[in-house]
């Protein structure tokens, strides 16, 4: 097999099936944007395929689509920029992820824990489609030959089974044409957690409201939830080491250097040695600074449908004219009569 060099670039995707909330934000969102510029190709995506996998009210998937689009553009990601759009408009990706579901082993994808989470005890009764997610999502970022995929930690499992499929499917025809795309996860704030439970991660589908801050809560209730979060009676620490153990204290302060641009260490040696009635209000406060701005653009382009819509057209058309030869090609290679070659 030669070396094949890929142009850099960049696939994520969100699904449109709740409340954008701050772990979206700081574990993803921000890093999309961060990762908007001269250096890659950029395209960012509503994975509405992938949030039928549990079902969905069709009006409201609608209007959650073009939320999620409201607030990709409300953080900062410039439609001309990148491509935004969602993902059934652009049928190359169910067409990938067949032939990825002959390529994925049943063993694989039984050992994925979001499968595990999602189809809680009774398995046999989750879709098939549940099952079957991963390898569209890989479909959706090799159909781009995608490089680098940045994503939250909780997509690390998923993002391996990408790289795996991708290095079967080369082995299997013998040739080096899907990338082993590097998983982009960083940044203070991978992992956001629960406001209420520190163990858990931060969802929007935890029954209660209170567990996280959404992209569309005002000042008032990001500032009440925050007030409200679980802590330790302990004043914060000067230096990180000071968290382990303190899961609660960590993610607020985890929260605080995301939202600032900073290290945890470097906002420790700033509020290191304060309690939390001193610290919570100074998290609130850069809270509503950073995420009012984003909320209030969120809220007028959501009055603007058509707009959006648009938008997400004109994005479609441009993902289809990278994905449509990289299927053809992946036709071609899997044996595929009318694909183009003989
Ligand atoms: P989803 O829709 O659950 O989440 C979207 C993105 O937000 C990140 N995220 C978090 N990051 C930090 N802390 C949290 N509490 C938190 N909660 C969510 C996720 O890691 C993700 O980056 N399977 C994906 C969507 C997807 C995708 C893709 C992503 C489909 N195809 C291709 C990348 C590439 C998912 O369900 O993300």
């Amino acid at each position: 097999m030669t070396e094949t060099q890929f142009t850099p670039r960049v696939f994520s995707g969100i699904q449109p099936s709740g409340n954008l909330h701050l772990g979206n934000y700081l574990g993803a969102l921000k890093r999309f944007v961060d990762m908007q510029g001269p250096e890659y190709e950029t395209v960012y995506c509503m994975v509405d395929l992938h949030a039928i996998t549990v079902w969905q009210d069709p009006d409201r998937l609608r209007e959650k689509t073009r939320e999620v689009c409201a607030g990709f553009i409300a953080a900062g990601l410039d439609p001309e920029k990148s491509i935004l759009f969602n993902q059934s408009q652009v049928p190359e990706h169910t067409q990938l992820a067949w032939i990825f579901n002959c390529i994925a082993r049943i063993g694989w994808m039984q050992r994925m824990t979001q499968f595990k989470d999602k189809a809680g005890k009774n398995t046999q009764n989750a879709s098939l489609g549940l099952f079957a997610y991963p390898a569209l999502m890989a479909a959706d970022i090799l159909v781009y030959h995608a490089t680098h995929v940045p994503v939250g930690e909780d997509q690390k499992q998923h993002l391996e089974l990408t790289r795996d499929i991708a290095i079967k499917f080369n082995h299997d025809y013998g040739i080096d044409f899907f990338p082993v795309t590097e998983p982009v996860i960083g940044g203070p704030a991978p992992r956001v957690m629960n406001l209420r439970d520190g163990s858990r991660k931060m969802s929007s589908s935890d029954p209660s409201d209170m567990t996280r801050i959404n992209m569309t809560d005002d000042a008032d209730a990001i500032a009440k939830k925050i007030r409200k979060a679980k802590t330790d009676p302990d004043a914060l620490p000067s230096e990180v080491e000071g968290l382990e153990s303190r899961p609660e204290a960590r993610n607020l302060v985890n929260i605080y250097a995301a939202l600032n641009d900073q290290t945890a260490g470097q906002v420790l040696s700033e509020v290191g040695g304060k309690q939390f009635g001193e610290f919570k209000p100074m998290l609130a406060e850069l809270a509503v600074e950073k995420l009012s701005p984003i909320s209030s653009e969120m809220a007028r382009l959501m009055g603007e449908e058509a707009e959006i819509d648009q938008i997400l057209a004109r994005g479609a058309e441009r993902a289809r004219a990278i994905a449509a030869p990289i299927l053809q090609q992946t036709y071609e290679i899997v044996g595929m009569v009318g694909a183009g070659k003989s």
